[in-house]
């Protein structure tokens, strides 16, 4: 399963695949004109605004602005990461993921995976079995019951007994194995025992529902109160959520999610009805799971309890919250009372009461300013300085988007600093070209969209880098809006052997420009098939005219020209007229 996969076999899937095909087979799509269309599976909607481009191999909905290749599609469709959905994809068209194995990462069999996925599902069937029928088990019903689960709750939960013996397990399945599913513990004498005992076992289940680790928990005040399993080959702390099996099951696209702190937390919520909540597993909640869970839905609630660990983990929440938050998602903080955590609280208030803390829960800006003004005395200087301190960073890490801008404004009207530049040099860059290309508009109309003709027929047929290529141009003088954007497309279609649309916008996943290059692939342009060479090399031609029109007028008002300049005098009116000539061709 690990070992990177080559770049090129997705770029070869990507070429492989054909869009319309792979959409159709999830979302049925009519044809109409050029494209396929449908009622786009993102949003809700009566009318169909979803539409697919076969020779683009790209998907678009106008209504919600989704859009993307083949894998972008899996990814939101199938709630999957970006290795899974290659995975998929190439499932689709029948071919075998590649592997190269990296140096310190040696490949682990998938047969060992497998083996290993099987002995932790034995094992939770076995720990199920024990709390129902073993007379040690009745104890864990019991203590259950005391903290009101139903059998039902339980069941759902896969809820379970590991018996108080030193070798339960050992003496029923592979002990190598086990030791490897860090089951066993061995000591230093090398002897090995069973690392759950006396405990009630909560199996930990991915989201495709095998399980992948354990927590366990002691029936009475002994310590520790809760054992986990180990790092091991299916299990990651930090990937990894509790609950989420099973809130899919009920749910697979809940409204919100809540990010609990206990395992016992998520299971009162469900037994009451609140089947939408999670626990990091004695984490702080990482990137990685704040990424898996905005998947499932663009909501997120953290929810901490009311003492002082709990509220120093909502802070520490904050750094991976600011990176995740890209437009469209959400996430508020929700602080318990004091003395409460939500198994406590919900028991107290019942669920509605419960709900409407959910519903009046901090916005994530509240939050964060929040903080701030408990701090810091905003009313000093000394105290508005230390905010701009403090808050830069965390607003830094946002992903561009209108909240990222609303955020920077916010904390130029708390801390006073409103009109002086500090604060703008970390205003987004998507926002200062929007500002400088809207200047420029107005200035140039027909340049900027010359330039944009240029750039766009690139994105969205690759192919007329390699007749660029033959025509050899001077890029040192060329300054038109976006050559920069141009010249990046150029080299990555060289470096990648970009096909078609949907290979080099892959390339460009998660990259800065990544953006501008999606918005670029969906315009849509008013060129017909036969003339997208000649539009092209037209549009381009009059960019490079004007450009070297600028540098002849600038020249030639020098009046005094220096050896250097008379050289470059020479070469620019040679190249205009080859331009010319070849446009009178
Ligand atoms: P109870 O209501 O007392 O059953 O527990 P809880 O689910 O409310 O958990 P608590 O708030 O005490 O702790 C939150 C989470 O931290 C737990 O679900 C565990 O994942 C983890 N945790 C708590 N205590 C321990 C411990 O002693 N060892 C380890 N490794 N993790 C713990
Ligand atoms: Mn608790």
């Amino acid at each position: 399963m690990s070992g990177r996969i080559p770049r090129e076999f997705i770029d070869e899937l990507l070429v492989r695949v054909d869009i319309v095909d792979l959409i159709d087979s999830h979302v049925p799509l009519k044809k109409t004109g050029n494209n396929f269309v449908a009622r786009c599976p993102f949003h809700v909607e009566k009318t169909p605004s979803f539409s697919v481009n076969r020779k683009k191999q790209f998907f678009h909905c106008f209504g919600c602005e989704a859009s993307g290749n083949a894998i972008s599609f899996l990814m939101d469709f199938s709630h999957l990461d970006f290795i899974e959905a290659v995975e998929d994809l190439a499932g689709f068209v029948g071919v075998e993921v590649p592997r190269v194995s990296t140096e310190y990462q040696p490949a682990q069999k998938k047969e060992d995976l497998n083996s290993l996925y099987l002995l932790m599902e034995q094992v939770a069937v076995f720990y199920a079995e024990q709390l129902r029928t073993s007379d040690a088990g009745k104890k864990a019903v019991e203590y259950l019951k005391n903290r009101g689960v139903s059998g039902d709750c339980a069941n759902s939960f896969m809820i379970g007994y590991a018996p108080d013996e030193w070798k339960a397990l050992e003496t029923r399945f592979n002990p190598k194995l086990l030791l490897e599913a860090g089951l066993l513990v061995s000591n230093e004498e090398g002897r090995a025992y069973d690392r759950f005992r006396g405990r009630i076992m909560f199996p930990i289940r991915d989201k495709r529902a095998r399980i992948v680790g354990f927590g366990g928990r002691v029936l009475d005040d002994s310590l520790p109160k809760y054992l986990n399993s180990p790092e091991t080959p299916l299990f990651h702390k930090g990937k990894e959520v509790y609950g989420l099996y099973e809130l899919l099951e009920k749910n697979a696209k809940p409204q919100r999610i809540l990010i609990v702190e206990g395992y016992m937390d998520v299971i009162a919520l469900a037994q009451c009805g609140i089947n939408y909540a999670v626990a990091a597993l004695g984490t702080a909640a990482s990137q990685a799971h704040l990424d898996l869970l905005f998947r499932f839905s663009s909501e997120l609630v953290f929810c901490f309890d009311g003492d002082k660990a709990g509220r120093a983990a909502a802070w520490r929440a904050m750094e991976p919250a600011f990176s995740s938050l890209k437009d469209g998602r959400q996430i508020r903080v929700m602080l318990l009372p004091q003395q409460h955590d939500p198994d406590s609280l919900v028991r107290e208030e019942g669920v509605d009461g419960f709900i409407d803390r959910v519903q009046a829960s901090e916005t994530l800006s509240e939050y964060f300013f929040g903080h701030f003004s408990n701090e810091l005395n905003l009313s000093e200087m000394e105290g508005r300085a230390q905010l701009v301190i403090k808050a830069k960073p965390y607003l830094e890490k946002l992903p561009d988007s209108v909240f990222k801008e609303m955020m920077f404004d916010r904390l130029k009207e708390l801390s006073g600093l409103g009109r002086l530049d500090i604060l703008d040099n970390t205003a987004t860059l998507a926002s200062k070209q929007n500002v400088k290309q809207v200047g420029k508009r107005s200035q140039d109309n027909s340049r900027l969209s010359s330039a944009r003709m240029a750039v766009a027929l690139l994105v969205q047929n690759p192919r007329l880098a390699e007749l660029l290529d033959q025509r050899e141009l001077d890029w040192s003088e060329l300054g038109f809006p976006g050559v920069a954007l141009f010249k990046s497309i150029l080299s990555m279609i060289a470096d990648n052997n970009s096909a078609n649309t949907a290979v080099l916008v892959e390339c460009y996943r998660g990259a800065a420009e990544e953006k501008s290059i999606k918005a670029l692939a969906l315009l849509d342009l008013p060129v017909p098939d036969a003339g997208i060479e000649a539009e092209f090399f037209d549009a381009l031609d009059r960019l490079i005219i004007q450009d070297q029109e600028a540098v002849l007028a600038r020249l030639l008002n020098k009046g005094k020209l220096d050896a250097e300049e008379k050289d470059l005098l020479r070469k620019t009116l040679a190249a205009k007229s080859l331009v010319q000539k070849n446009r009178n061709l």
